[in-house]
C-alpha cells in the first residue's frame, strides 16, 4: 500500500481540532479549546458553534505547518458525522466538504465514539494494539458503554448507561462541589491529596453491564446539604477528601463491570476510550490490577483521550484503504450509533 497523507477535522462538542496523519503516524494533532463555556458550568452549544467557525482556519493551518505538509499533498479528509451537537458539527462538515471539493480529493464521514475506540490504533497510542475480540470501556461526557470490539468496523455495545455518563457524573458533582467546568481533570487532580474512604456513596445495582450514575449524583446531592447545613464550610475541609472518594465511587461503578464482562465473554485485551480515561484513578486501578485479573490492558496516551482530530484522521485511513468514502451531499448528525 502506497503512502497515505490525510487531514482529520473534530468539531462535535467543544474542541476544534485537525491532524494529519501519514500511515498511522499522527504528524500533527492541533486542538483549540473553547474556555467560553466555563462560567456557564457546562457546554452552551451556539456559542460553541460560533467558536469553531472561528477556530476552524487558523487550526487546520496549524495542522498543515506542524506536519510540515502542503494542502495539496493530502489524499483525503476525514470529518466527524455525529453524535454531537449539531451546530457544532455542522461547521466542521460544511469546512471538510468545501476543502474536499477545492483541492478535489475524497471525503470520508466518521463516527466520534468509534474513532475513540480506534484512537487504539495509531502508531504511538500503544506500544502494540489490542487484538480483536477486545473489550472497549468508552466513556466520555456524553457516552459510557462497554463495546465488544470484534473487527475495526464490527463494534457491539454490550452494556450503557441508562442516565447520566461517567463523565457528566464527575462534572455534575464538581458542580455540587463549585468547581469549574469540565470538573473531572479538577476532581482527578484535587482526589490525588485526598482519602478515597473518607466518604461512602450508594452505588447503583444494574442489570447486565449496564451502568448508572444519577444515585451517585444525588446521593452526593443529599450528603452534601445535609452537611453544610451542620458545617458551612464543609465542602472548603473536605474537598480533596470528597473528590478522592467520589472518584474512587465511579471507578469502581465502572470497573465493576467491566471486570464481569471480560469474565463473562472469556476476553483478556481490555481497552479505555474517551475523556474520562485520562482519569488518573482509573489508570491506576488498571495498572494495579492488570496482574490479578489477567488482562492486557491498553490505556490511550493522553493526547489521544479527550476529543482530538488524530482519532479522526486514525477511522479515516482505516476507511481509505477500504475505500469508503462519503457522497459530498452528506450531513452532519446529531445522533449516529456505533
Ligand atoms: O471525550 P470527551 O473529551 O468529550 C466527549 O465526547 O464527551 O470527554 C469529556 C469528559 C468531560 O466530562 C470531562 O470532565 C471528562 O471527560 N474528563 C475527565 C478527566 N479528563 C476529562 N474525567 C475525569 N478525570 C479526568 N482526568
Ligand atoms: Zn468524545
Amino acid at each position: 500500500m502506497s503512502s497515505s497523507i490525510i487531514l482529520g477535522i473534530e468539531s462535535s462538542c467543544d474542541d476544534t481540532s485537525a491532524a494529519v496523519i501519514q500511515d498511522n503516524k499522527i504528524l500533527s494533532n492541533i486542538a483549540a479549546n473553547q474556555q467560553i463555556h466555563n462560567e456557564y458550568g457546562g457546554v452552551v452549544p451556539e456559542l460553541a458553534s460560533r467558536a469553531h467557525q472561528q477556530n476552524i482556519i487558523p487550526v487546520v493551518e496549524k495542522a498543515f505547518s506542524k506536519a510540515n505538509i502542503q494542502q495539496n499533498e493530502i489524499c483525503a479528509i476525514g470529518f466527524t458525522r455525529g453524535p454531537g451537537l449539531l451546530g457544532s458539527l455542522l461547521v466542521g462538515t460544511s469546512f471538510a466538504k468545501s476543502l474536499a471539493m477545492s483541492l478535489d480529493v475524497p471525503l470520508i464521514e466518521v463516527n466520534h465514539l468509534q474513532a475513540h475506540i480506534l484512537a487504539h490504533f495509531i502508531e504511538d497510542a500503544n506500544p502494540t494494539p489490542p487484538t480483536f475480540p477486545f473489550l472497549c470501556l468508552t466513556v466520555s461526557g456524553g457516552h459510557t458503554m462497554i463495546v465488544l470490539v470484534k473487527d475495526y468496523f464490527d463494534m457491539e455495545i454490550i452494556g450503557k448507561t441508562i442516565d447520566d455518563a461517567a463523565g457528566e457524573a464527575f462534572d455534575k458533582i464538581g458542580k455540587i462541589f463549585d468547581l469549574d467546568y469540565p470538573a473531572g481533570p479538577i476532581v482527578d487532580r484535587l482526589a490525588k491529596d485526598g482519602n478515597p474512604d473518607a466518604f461512602q456513596f450508594n452505588k447503583p445495582k444494574m442489570e447486565a453491564y449496564d451502568y448508572s450514575f444519577s444515585g451517585i449524583k444525588t446521593s452526593v446531592l443529599y450528603f452534601i446539604q445535609k452537611e453544610v447545613r451542620k458545617d458551612p464550610d464543609f465542602i472548603k475541609d473536605n474537598l480533596n477528601d470528597l473528590c478522592a472518594s467520589v472518584q474512587k465511587s465511579i471507578i469502581e461503578i465502572l470497573m465493576d463491570k467491566l471486570e464481569k464482562a471480560a469474565k463473562e465473554l472469556n476476553i483478556n485485551d481490555i481497552a479505555i476510550a474517551g475523556g474520562v480515561s485520562a482519569n488518573s484513578g482509573l489508570r491506576q486501578y488498571m495498572e494495579a490490577n492488570r496482574k490479578k485479573l489477567g488482562w492486557n490492558i491498553f490505556i490511550p496516551k493522553f493526547e489521544y483521550t479527550t476529543d482530538n482530530a488524530a482519532m479522526i484522521a486514525m477511522v479515516a485511513k482505516l476507511k481509505y484503504e477500504r475505500g469508503e468514502f462519503t457522497d459530498i451531499r452528506t450531513t452532519a448528525t446529531a445522533k449516529y450509533d456505533l
